[in-house]
């Protein structure tokens, strides 16, 4: 089977260059590229670390789709040539390698970060919320979350606006948004009522198509809407 495989490093120009794998039953295309770097080109830089599909590190676009190579089957690709290319939207560092700092950096704007309000403790140290209780159900497919990125490779709006926070971020808001151990709700409520927030997303629904862990931010991002257009009207919560 023949691999053509994003390359590109500092000075030089983007390519992609051909290899030849010998496909065995259940390689996967991760398989093939370490396969490839062990004993064929020491230089192809790809990044990966659990191998069976948890952390995310190993998101690439392959054959013009988002996918975690550690789980993606040669078998269950065309037959032609599989191209392998780094994600969309993020900086390059190096061949399949991508920085992966704006999905940090678009967190922290939108505030996205847990802040302990008054309901954070109990007298038991900290509150739990019970695994059947409706404010945890309302967010459990949410809070899965990998950071992989691929939902953000595949959103057009991130490619059309910059100041776009992308749908892992916004992901990340709904959850705390709906936490009520959290502080910090009015300001969120306040950050995505920035013109390129919730309004940029046109609902394509390419994140949720691609998200690995069957999260929904189309949805997350819908919810944060509703309840931003409750709130204007004041009848809705923070
Ligand atoms: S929402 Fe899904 S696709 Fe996006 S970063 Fe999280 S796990 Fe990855
Ligand atoms: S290497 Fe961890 S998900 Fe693929």
């Amino acid at each position: 089977m023949v691999l053509k495989v994003f390359r590109w490093s500092p000075g030089s120009r983007e390519r992609l260059q051909k290899y030849w794998v010998k496909a065995r039953q259940g390689m996967t295309v991760l398989d093939a590229l370490v396969e490839l770097q062990r004993n064929s080109d020491a230089t192809l830089a790809f990044r990966y670390a659990c191998r069976v599909g948890m952390c995310g590190s190993c998101a690439m676009v392959v054959n013009g789709r988002e996918r975690w190579a550690c789980r993606t089957l040669l078998s269950n690709l065309a037959r032609g040539p599989v191209t392998v290319r780094p994600l969309y939207q993020f900086p390059l560092i190096r061949d399949l390698v991508v920085d992966m700092a704006p999905i940090k950096n678009k967190m922290l704007e939108m505030k996205a970060v847990f802040v302990p309000g008054r309901r954070a403790m109990d007298g038991d140290g900290f509150a739990q919320i019970g695994s059947r209780t409706r404010e945890r159900r309302a967010i459990d497919a949410a809070i899965e979350c990998i950071g992989c990125g691929m939902c953000v490779s595949a959103c057009t709006m991130v490619s059309h606006d910059p100041n776009f926070p992308g749908p892992a971020a916004l992901n990340r808001v709904f959850t705390l948004q709906r936490d009520s151990r959290d502080g910090a709700h009015a300001d969120r409520s306040q950050a995505v009522l920035a013109e390129d927030v919730l309004t940029r997303c046109h609902g394509q629904a390419n994140c949720t198509a691609v998200c690995p862990m069957e999260i929904s931010p189309t949805d997350s991002i819908l919810a944060l809407r509703r309840r931003a257009v409750l709130r204007l009207f004041g009848i809705g919560p923070r």
